[in-house]
């Protein structure tokens, strides 16, 4: 009889708290606190712009006025597509979910990529900006043919969470809106070993090309549980028209054991230092598009959700007013939040590859030993 090896392992379910590698990237801190590069990102949402926050990612250090511009230049250069890729997007059958679109056009993407055979240091950066500008393109393309609209190509004198907005909508964002979606692309750049990022980093662990790595990314943050939530939070608000609705409908919700979407989270046990932020964002989009009614909702499902759980709502709660308020469409909410985490999906690669160790757990086998075979004749 096999003596079961694995009687001492101890399994952490989850890999609840597992530190699985060091990072510099970013840190989140339970207590509430988010940190990129060592930046707090209540320093940085108010005072820099997306593409500022993606050259902190991919280089360490924020950028001067000089590398700012040129690294602009550069993504919205590549904001174009190969026109295979338009035409996939094209035949895309119309009931394919967006987030099913991009999954499928970043791993075809990478057969168009011209150096996609090297993988040194400075190709597998550009590469990394290439990713950084084609995800919000292939978010706004399909939306745009989806709805039989002309694709739009990105103005030199837009910023780039702007292009983005303006190729997706195909139409300029006004003042508010500008900020809006420039510190909503801000707060989604990076968040520690997501399960996402996590999942990235396992595949870029093997060798394999970023292209991989970020498909793997995008199949994993399409999950309910993860940034597939904000498009529920959508849903569910959609479905709860009065205020005096909110105790009944949580409370049923939690009797039939659902989780209420954008709420709790894996590492905060307070309120992810993220929402605060959204809340102010939705909070003055509501307002302007005279629809405080939903904000004012908003509130009390947070109370009430707090009361009986004692949990906060987390990034994707707020994140779906504002993308709601912004006029997008919410099967398109998760997309955009990974057309902002592509900077960081992309910084974790490169981290793992330079961190060059295959990441590969061990398991705890609780399965039978010894069992006796009996040929297909006798079974
Ligand atoms: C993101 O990891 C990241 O950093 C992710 C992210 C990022 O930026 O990359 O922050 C983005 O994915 C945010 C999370 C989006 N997901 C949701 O909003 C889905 C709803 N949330 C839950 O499913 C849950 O909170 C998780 C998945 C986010 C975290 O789950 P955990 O850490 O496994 O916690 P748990 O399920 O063990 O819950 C602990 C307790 C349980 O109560 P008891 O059974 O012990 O009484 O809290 C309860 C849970 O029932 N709980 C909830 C709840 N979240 C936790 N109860 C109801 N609704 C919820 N949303």
């Amino acid at each position: 009889m096999n003596e079961n090896h694995d009687s001492d392992k101890v399994v952490v379910r989850g890999l609840r708290d597992v530190a699985a590698a060091e990072t510099k990237i970013s840190f989140v801190d339970p207590n509430g606190a988010l940190y990129y590069l060592g930046y707090s990102i209540d320093d940085l949402v108010e005072r820099v712009c997306y593409e500022e926050v993606a050259y902190l990612l991919l280089n360490g250090k924020l950028p001067n006025k000089n590398e700012l511009d040129d690294f602009r230049a550069q993504l919205i250069s590549e904001m174009n597509l190969p026109e295979a890729v338009i035409n996939s997007i094209k035949s895309a059958p119309l009931c394919s979910h967006p987030m099913e679109v991009l999954r499928t056009e970043v791993s075809h993407l990478g057969m168009y990529d011209p150096d996609r055979d090297d993988n040194s240091e400075k190709v597998y950066r550009k590469r990394a900006i290439r990713l950084v500008a084609k995800v919000p393109t292939i978010v706004a393309a399909h939306h745009r043919l989806r709805i039989n609209q002309k694709l739009v190509t990105p103005k030199e004198e837009f910023g780039f969470a702007e292009n983005f907005l303006y190729m997706f909508r195909g139409i300029p964002a006004d003042s508010e809106e500008k900020i809006a979606i420039d510190r909503f692309m801000t707060l989604h750049a990076d968040h520690g070993f997501n399960a996402s990022t996590f999942a990235a980093r396992v595949t870029a662990s093997t060798n394999s090309g970023m292209y991989s790595a970020v498909t793997s990314a995008i199949g994993t943050l399409k999950g309910p549980l993860h940034g597939g939530a904000s498009e529920k939070v959508m849903l569910m608000l959609d479905n709860i028209n009065t205020e005096e609705e909110v105790e009944e409908y949580i409370q049923g919700m939690l009797d039939d054991q659902k989780k209420i979407m954008g709420f709790g989270h894996r590492v905060y046990k307070t309120e992810d230092p993220r929402t605060k932020h959204l809340r102010v964002i939705a909070e003055n989009l509501c307002h302007r598009a005279n629809s405080l009614s939903l904000y004012s909702l908003c509130l009390k499902i947070e109370n009430v959700v707090h009361e009986k759980k004692k949990i906060f709502p987390n990034v994707d709660f707020y994140a779906a007013v504002v993308l709601n308020a912004l006029r997008v469409p919410k099967e398109y909410f998760t997309p955009f939040f990974a057309s902002s985490r592509i900077a960081g999906w992309t910084a974790h690669i490169i981290e793992q590859y330079q961190d060059a160790v295959l990441l590969r757990p061990s398991s705890k086998y609780v399965g039978e030993f010894g069992r006796t075979f009996v040929p297909i004749e006798n079974r």
